[in-house]
C-alpha cells in the first residue's frame, strides 16, 4: 500500500527550518525580515525562550514592535545601519512578546544576500540573531536604556542604579561635564520612579536673575512686583506629582539656596507676594556641571543645601573616559541625525578611529553637533575623516601623532610609493620648517588642517 501523497515542503521553509535548527542548537534565535522590516519567519526556540506559541505569533509582525522602535523604527540605528548595506553585532534590547515577559537579548543583524539558487525566501531582505544576554558573560555589548547609548561599565553601572532607585522618591545630585548627558540621565530617573507618570519639569537655575528665577520656581501673585500683573503659577507647583529638575543648581543666588533648602526640608513653599505656605509635591533631581563641593569650600554654595540635594550622589563621566562609548553612540546618533534628513550614512573605518580618538570637551553634545556637520558636509554614503570638524581629526592626530623617526627598530608604516615620494619630501620639509605645527603648515600650504591630516596620512607620515 503507498503512502498517501503529502503536500511537498517548500525548499523555503526547509531551508528556513535546517538553519533555524541549527541556530537554535547554537541557543540563538534566528528571524528572517521581509524589506519593510516586519518578521517573516521566526525560529521556533522563541517558544521555549519567551512562552509557546510566540514564534508563529510574530509572522507579520513590524521587528520594532518586537525589539523596540530605538533600534528598529525610522531612524533606528540598526535599521538604518542595515539600509546602508551594513551588519551590526552586540547591541542589546528587550524582546516583548504578547503573553511572554520581556527579555534582554544581544542583537546581532545583517542584511541578507540575494540568493542566486532559488533555495531562500526571495523575500528576505535581512536576518537577525539574538542571544539571550544572560549567557553574555563579560563581553561588552551594547545598552540602549531609556534612549541612552552605553557600552562603557561606568555608565552601565549607572543605568543599573537608576533602576535600582524605581521605587524611590530620593533626591539626586547629577554631576558631570557639560554635553554628558545630565539632563537625559535626570529625565531616565524620573520615567522609572513612581512618579513617572507625572510632569517632568526643568528649570535652568543660571539662566535667569535671582528675583525673576525665584518667582519661576515658587510662583507670583499679582501686585507682587513691578510687572505682576496677574497670579503666575510656579514650577514647583506645576512639577506637582511629577519631578523638578534644577539644572545648573551651582548657580542658584545664595538667598534663593535658603529658600530651597527651606522646601526641601519642609515640603512647603510660598509664592512671591503671599504668605499663604503650599505643599510641594515635586521629586527634585538637580544637576550641575560645576565643582559643587569646592563651592561650599569657597562660600559659594550653602554646605546644608549640597548635602539636602547630593543624597544619592550621580556623576556622569566625561566621554574620553569611555571611549568605548563612542563607537555606538556615533552608530546611535549618526543614525537619527541622518534620517531627519532623509539620509542612509556609514562612518568609514578612519573616520570612526578619528572619533574614537578625539579630545570631546564638548562631551555627547559635542559629538551629535560633529555628526550634524558630517551629514551636512558629506556628499557620498560614507563619512570620511574630512566630512568631520577639523578639530575633530586635528585632535585624534595628536593623539596618533607620530613623526617618522627614521631607525632600524621602527619601520614606516606604510611605504610610499614611489611616485609620491617627491610629495612626501615636500610635505615633510614643510613640516619640519614649521617645527610639525600642522596649523602653521597648512596655513603655509594653503589648506585645511584636515587635508593636511589626510596627506600627512597618505605620505605615511603618520599612522
Ligand atoms: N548616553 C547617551 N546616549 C544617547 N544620547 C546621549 C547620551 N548622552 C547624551 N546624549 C545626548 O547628548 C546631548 C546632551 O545631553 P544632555 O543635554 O543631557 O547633557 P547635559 O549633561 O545636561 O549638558 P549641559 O551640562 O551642557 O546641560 C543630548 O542631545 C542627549 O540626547
Ligand atoms: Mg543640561
Amino acid at each position: 500500500m503507498s503512502a498517501p501523497p503529502t503536500c511537498p515542503t517548500p525548499p523555503a521553509a526547509v531551508a528556513f527550518s535546517g538553519v533555524s535548527m541549527a541556530f537554535a542548537a547554537l541557543g540563538r534565535v534566528f528571524l528572517c525580515l521581509d524589506e519593510d522590516f516586519r518578521i517573516l519567519h521566526s525560529s521556533e526556540l522563541l517558544d521555549r525562550l519567551v512562552a509557546p506559541g510566540a514564534a508563529d505569533s510574530l509572522a507579520g509582525e513590524l521587528v520594532e514592535n518586537v525589539l523596540g522602535a530605538e533600534l528598529f523604527g525610522a531612524g533606528g540605528a540598526l535599521r538604518a545601519t542595515l539600509l546602508a548595506g551594513e551588519r551590526r553585532e552586540g547591541w542589546r534590547a528587550t524582546l516583548r512578546v504578547e503573553h511572554g515577559r520581556p527579555r534582554l537579548v544581544s542583537v546581532t543583524a545583517a542584511p541578507f544576500p540575494r540568493d542566486p539558487s532559488g533555495i531562500c525566501d526571495p523575500r528576505v531582505h535581512y536576518i537577525v540573531v539574538l542571544r539571550p544576554a544572560e549567557e553574555e558573560g563579560t563581553d561588552a555589548a551594547v545598552t540602549l536604556f531609556d534612549g541612552l547609548v552605553a557600552r562603557s561599565e561606568s555608565m552601565l553601572r549607572l543605568f543599573r542604579l537608576v533602576q535600582t532607585l524605581e521605587q524611590s522618591e530620593v533626591t539626586v545630585l547629577v554631576t558631570g561635564e557639560s554635553g554628558t548627558g545630565k539632563e537625559r540621565l535626570a529625565q531616565a530617573l524620573h520615567n522609572h520612579s513612581p512618579r513617572h507618570a507625572g510632569p517632568f519639569v526643568a528649570v535652568n537655575c543660571g539662566a535667569l536673575p535671582g528675583d525673576l528665577l525665584e518667582s519661576e520656581l515658587f510662583g507670583h501673585v499679582r501686585g507682587a512686583f513691578t510687572g505682576a500683573v496677574r497670579d503666575r503659577v510656579g514650577r514647583f507647583e506645576l512639577a506637582a506629582g511629577g519631578t523638578l529638575f534644577l539644572d545648573e543648581v551651582g548657580d542658584l543666588p545664595l538667598p534663593l539656596q535658603v529658600k530651597l533648602l527651606r522646601v526641601l526640608q519642609e515640603r512647603r513653599f510660598e509664592r512671591v507676594g503671599e504668605s499663604v505656605s503650599r505643599a510641594a509635591d515635586a521629586r527634585v533631581i538637580a544637576a550641575t556641571n560645576l565643582d559643587l563641593a569646592r563651592a561650599v569650600r569657597e562660600g559659594r554654595f550653602r554646605e546644608d543645601l549640597f548635602y539636602r540635594l547630593r543624597v544619592v550622589p550621580i556623576h556622569v563621566a566625561p566621554l574620553r573616559e569611555r571611549r568605548e562609548d563612542i563607537e555606538p553612540l556615533a552608530s546611535h546618533l549618526l543614525a537619527r541625525v541622518a534620517a531627519r534628513r532623509g539620509r542612509a550614512l556609514r562612518l568609514s573605518p578612519d573616520a570612526l578611529r578619528c572619533m574614537i580618538d578625539a579630545p570631546w570637551r564638548g562631551n555627547v553634545r559635542e559629538l551629535e553637533n560633529a555628526l550634524e556637520y558630517a551629514v551636512a558636509v558629506c556628499r557620498g554614503q560614507t563619512i570620511l575623516p574630512e566630512d568631520l570638524p577639523a578639530e575633530i581629526c586635528a585632535g585624534a592626530v595628536e593623539a596618533h601623532w607620530r613623526p617618522h623617526v627614521v631607525n632600524d627598530s621602527e619601520p614606516a608604516a606604510r611605504p610610499l610609493p614611489a611616485a609620491d615620494g617627491a610629495a612626501a619630501a615636500e610635505l615633510r620639509a614643510i613640516l619640519e620648517a614649521h617645527r610639525w605645527h600642522r596649523e602653521e603648515a597648512a596655513r603655509e600650504m594653503g589648506i585645511s588642517r584636515s587635508t593636511l591630516w589626510r596627506r600627512m596620512r597618505e605620505a605615511g607620515l603618520i599612522h
